[in-house]
């Protein structure tokens, strides 16, 4: 299967996402930081913004909450029609009872684990989550360096994902780009988030292009 490329408009123009969403319509998702300025030190936009987006835009949206209360809000993005919300394992009080919650508002449920926290429960509950995330930088800003450590997850991840026989999507979230996809693709990943990879290139649907074709095996 090919494999999936989700850029992260956390890299966009924040005045011009219409524009901006027209010079990657060949993506297979846009991916939607929200960020909250608690869960993590950075702040971009909430739920008026995203349920705008939702009305404009031409691809699916995976929303990646980096939010506290969760528990709360994450069924309200839901509710908007968005494709998939994903919440972090850390801010969830109740994250089987939230993915259910996810499912039964019509979206696929992904939780998603930092780059130190143990993907344990994650898998020992797959068949909870559509998507796993599996974070490849601390979550917070974009253009970071990919953390090397963090890939021995992604590999943990797709060994239990097979062994369960069970079609959950395996997502890396940070510092993707041209000269490592290949590698994290070979470890298991099939989504990959791309910011900086994607907004920084001259010719951005080249380069999704290119992501894609390098990360399909
Ligand atoms: C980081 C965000 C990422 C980020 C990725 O907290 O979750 O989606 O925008 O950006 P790059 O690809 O530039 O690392
Ligand atoms: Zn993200």
């Amino acid at each position: 299967m090919s494999a999936r490329i989700h850029p992260s408009i956390l890299s966009a123009d924040f005045v011009n996402f219409e524009r901006d969403f027209k010079t990657i319509t060949n993506c297979d998702s846009y991916h939607v930081d929200v960020m909250d300025g608690h869960f993590v030190p950075n702040l971009t936009f909430g739920l008026p913004m995203v349920k705008r987006m939702q009305q404009i835009a031409v691809k699916p949206l995976d929303v990646h909450l980096m939010i506290e209360n969760v528990d709360d809000w994450a069924p309200r993005y839901a509710d908007l029609g968005v494709a998939s919300v994903t919440f972090h394992l850390e801010a969830s009080e109740q994250p089987i009872a939230l993915a259910r919650k996810l499912r039964a508002a019509g979206a696929k449920a992904a939780i998603a684990v930092k780059p130190n926290t143990s993907l344990d429960f994650v898998l020992d509950n797959l068949p909870e989550w559509d998507m796993v995330l599996v974070m490849t930088v601390e979550p917070g800003f974009g253009g970071q360096a990919l953390i090397e450590a963090t890939l021995e997850k992604v590999a943990q991840a797709r060994k239990a994902i097979d062994a369960a026989g069970l079609a959950v999507a395996l997502e890396v979230d940070g510092g993707i780009d041209e000269h490592n996809i290949a590698r994290v693709a070979g470890l298991g990943a099939d989504t990959f988030v791309a910011g900086s990879a994607v907004f920084g290139a001259e010719d951005r649907a080249a380069r999704i292009e290119y992501l894609r074709n390098l990360a399909t095996i």
